[in-house]
């Protein structure tokens, strides 16, 4: 069963609180939090003090997706804040060997992020230090976008990889996940889908999550 791990960037910001208790009882198994600062990607989410607010309402962990320039600038905030993952973006850090050990040194996950044109092989010699690798599968910035098709290699390449090293990394794919592509996506090899819109464009969002879970 894959880990589920619902995106709260379509989510109804005015009632986030609903909106995550909702989740939770859906089985979501991570909180998906997209932070974007207008520069890395052209969008602006929220950062620190939003998700040291919603921290306590559930105990789901969270995965934090930074979408930002230079990360490393921030990691502490975002670990004060509640972050239980950070994942960065291989082309937003310059010195990413360094900035994975930043994460690790407060105990938390780290994941590398890569964008839909940037090689497997950019991570090839950091991927003994990292715990997920996170393949975009859309252009980051926005929810609800097409899935992009070649991608699909590209996941399937980094299955391979990780099985044939024996690498203990877990794969996760965001971007355009619905209910309809999802299964094939696992089976290409992720462990770790990321829904959006697939999941907030449902009525009842409760049995969306558990839908997702149930795949
Ligand atoms: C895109 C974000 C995704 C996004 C996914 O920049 O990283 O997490 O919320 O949304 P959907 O599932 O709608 O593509
Ligand atoms: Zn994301």
């Amino acid at each position: 069963m894959a880990i589920v791990a619902p995106s709260i960037l379509s989510a109804d910001f005015g009632n986030l609180k609903e909106e995550i208790l909702n989740l939770e009882k859906g089985g979501a198994d991570y909180i998906h939090i997209d932070v974007m600062d207008g520069v890395f990607v052209p969008n602006i989410t929220f950062g620190p003090p939003v998700i040291k607010k919603i921290k306590n309402i559930s105990k789901i962990p969270f995965d934090v997706h930074l979408m930002i320039d230079k990360p490393e600038r921030y990691i502490e905030d975002f670990v004060k804040a509640g972050a239980d993952i950070i994942t960065v973006h291989e082309e937003a850090t310059i010195h990413l060997h360094r900035t994975i050990q930043q994460i690790k040194s407060y105990g938390l996950k780290a994941g590398v992020a890569l964008n839909p044109s940037t090689p497997i092989e950019n991570i090839k010699y950091i991927l003994d230090y990292l715990d997920m690798v996170l393949i975009m599968t859309v252009n980051p910035g926005f929810g609800g976008q097409q899935f992009i098709k070649s991608m699909e290699r590209k996941i399937f390449d980094l299955r391979n990889i990780i099985d044939n090293r024996n690498l203990n990394i877990l794969i996760e794919v965001d971007g355009g996940i619905k209910l309809e592509n999802a299964k094939k996506i696992i089976n290409l090899g992720a462990d770790i889908i990321v829904v959006g819109s697939g999941i907030f464009e449902a009525e009842d969002i409760v049995e969306r999550t558990n839908e997702f879970k149930r795949i």
